[in-house]
């Protein structure tokens, strides 16, 4: 007999925090949690006035841990957390200086550690079971160049992952990763705009184009849902198959560039 009801995806009623929620994937992510019933922290050092979901803004730089322990304050416990600022800053190894390598760490990585430790402790002490989502990349992986530092700190993510997702596990805690690849956002917009760019990068991609931000937040959001219910410690690559394959699919002759994808001529 037939009697699986469909199930909704849905955080109806929970407290769901996204750090760097402002603008990007963050953004993205707070708008996906928002329309899935969730209520909604954003947690960043820019506002921005023009948010047009319901969520509420809690001004804090994720690199100091006085402004994380604050923030939570502010939002009480989290049922679901998405540790997402970030930034990359492109430069050769040897111009790395180590102002650039400092500056990469301290938010990608140790800020990471700091709200995932902050939001365990509090989860721990109310008893609280949930879903912690990182923000890692396919870079986590590769070494794509003149990204030493940030190649670095996504690599790092992935540790901090597998052993939270490890230590929290015996709580009801879980611990995922997205891993995106190229995503239109303000940190890549500049290789979007450039069309010999875009057609060389995305010839590697099996799906021909890049990412928008609601395509990482979907995936984040499943993560984070009682769909995932039996996946911690795990990545999920959103990236359009680029880490699938070697060289990639698109050749001149069966393919051609147009308004920014890869679409076979036959
Ligand atoms: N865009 C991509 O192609 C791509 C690919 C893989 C991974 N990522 C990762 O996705 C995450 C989001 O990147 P994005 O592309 O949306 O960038 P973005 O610059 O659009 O957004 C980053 C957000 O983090 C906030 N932020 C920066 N410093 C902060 C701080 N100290 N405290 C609190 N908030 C802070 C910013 O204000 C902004 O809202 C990052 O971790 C990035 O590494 C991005």
């Amino acid at each position: 007999m037939y009697i699986l009801k469909a199930m909704e995806l849905t955080l109806k009623g929970k407290t769901a925090v996204v750090t760097g929620g402002t603008h990007g994937i963050g953004r993205a992510m707070a708008r996906r949690l928002a329309a899935c019933g969730a209520h909604v922290f954003i947690f960043d050092i820019d506002a921005d006035d023009e948010i047009d979901f319901p969520c509420r803004y809690v001004r804090c730089d994720v690199t100091n841990r006085a402004s994380i322990e604050a923030a939570f304050d502010v939002s009480g416990v989290p049922d679901a957390l998405f540790i997402n600022a970030g930034t990359g800053i492109v430069k050769p190894l040897e111009e790395t200086t180590r102002e650039v390598w400092d500056k990469t760490i301290s938010l990608n990585l140790t800020a990471a550690f700091e709200t995932l430790q902050a939001a365990a402790a509090r989860m721990k002490a109310a008893k609280k079971p949930g879903a912690i989502v990182l923000t890692a990349s396919t870079n986590s992986y590769d070494g794509e160049e003149n990204l030493i530092a940030y190649n670095a700190t996504k690599a790092g993510v992935l540790g901090i992952l597998h052993t939270a997702a490890n230590e929290l596990g015996p709580y009801g805690i879980r611990v995922n990763s997205v891993n995106p690849g190229l995503i239109r956002t303000r940190l890549t917009q500049a290789a979007f705009d450039s069309p010999p760019v875009i057609k060389d990068y995305f010839r590697a991609i099996p799906m021909g184009r890049g990412g928008e931000p609601d395509e990482v937040a979907k995936a984040a959001i499943f993560l984070a849902s009682d769909w995932a219910s039996y996946i911690t410690g795990a990545t999920l690559l959103v990236d359009g198959g680029q880490l699938c394959c070697k060289f990639g699919p698109w050749k001149d002759t069966e393919a051609e560039f147009v308004e920014g994808h890869w679409r076979r001529l036959d």
